[in-house]
């Protein structure tokens, strides 16, 4: 905590009324005239230290929220390395990934995947919104010594650029990015954009759906399509696995399917964005 220039004025001009006033007061009222000087003397030191405690408070408030926002984001680094090193372990890519970012699925999330992938086995995965989790899925299966990934991408420059990643880590055979623009559909007599599936080809049941894409802002419960045009491709048992589960929009969405294909099994798992999981099991 400095003086400011307006502190330091503040503190002479104190200095010059006390001494003006001291002279005038003893030249007009005498000896006497000089309690005035101690009582203005107490007057100013008394708020001097009101002012430094108040300071002190300000600074200590600005200090403790500094603080507690560090360790926030020191526990989210750790939070995110744990996941990522495990991940990495396991399915050791030969070259570099991308850095999961704010687009991708958290560290987290991925791990999740991987876990689902090791423990199920799927013989298809389908997902909705490429990146980093397609290169992730494949490897997975690559690791498992089986399994396909088909990824729906809506932009046509990010499913170059995700299946440049896929090449790049020669995966070609185990994952695809279909450039799937959003295109109109009609559920229930209401109108919705979702993935055009005319290039999907679903040869035998979905085992795994990754639900993370199309992006929000393409229309309220923008991920909702997902089940009503895909249940046709689950066999008895299939894993629905989504991301961003925190949203409101996410929250309302698994509430719409779970009155709508109440046959799913669902948990919420506290992952950094949260995530949905909806499963069917073979009676
Ligand atoms: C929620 S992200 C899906 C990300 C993907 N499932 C993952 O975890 O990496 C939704 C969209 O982000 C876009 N995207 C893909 N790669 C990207 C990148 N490198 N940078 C920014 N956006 C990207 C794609 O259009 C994708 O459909």
């Amino acid at each position: 905590m400095r003086l400011k220039k307006k502190d330091i004025l503040i503190i002479l001009g104190s200095l010059i009324l006390l001494s003006i006033c001291g002279i005038g007061s003893w030249l007009w009222l005498g000896q006497s005239g000089l309690m005035l000087v101690v009582i203005l003397s107490s007057v100013l030191i008394l708020t001097a230290i009101f002012e430094t405690y108040r300071r002190l408070g300000i600074e200590a408030n600005r200090i403790k929220e500094t603080f507690s926002q560090r360790a926030d984001l020191l526990e989210t680094y750790i939070q995110r390395t744990e996941p990522l090193l495990s991940l990495f372990f396991t399915i050791k890519p030969q070259l570099p990934l991308p850095d999961p970012a704010g687009y991708a699925a958290a560290p987290d999330l991925l791990k999740k995947l991987m876990e689902i992938v090791i423990r199920e086995r799927p013989a298809l995965i389908v997902e909705t919104g490429s990146g980093v989790s397609t290169v992730i899925l494949a490897y997975c299966l690559r690791q498992i010594g089986s399994g396909k990934v088909i990824s729906l991408e809506h932009d046509a420059k990010y499913a170059v650029k995700s299946q440049e990643l896929i090449k790049f880590h020669s995966l070609e055979d185990i994952a695809t990015v279909i450039h799937a623009p959003l295109v109109d559909y009609d559920i229930n007599g209401k109108k919705w954009l979702w993935y055009d599936t005319s290039q999907l080809k679903i040869e035998k049941p979905i085992d795994l759906l990754v639900v993370d894409g199309p992006p929000r802002r393409t229309q309220n419960l923008a991920r909702y399509p997902a089940l009503p045009i895909l249940y046709k491709h689950f066999g008895d048992k299939v894993i629905i696995i989504g991301d961003d589960g925190n949203r409101i929009d996410e929250k309302r969405m698994v509430e719409i399917w779970r009155n709508e294909f109440q046959e799913f099994s669902y948990e919420f798992l506290k992952l950094e964005k949260g995530a949905f999981l909806l499963y069917k099991e073979k009676k």
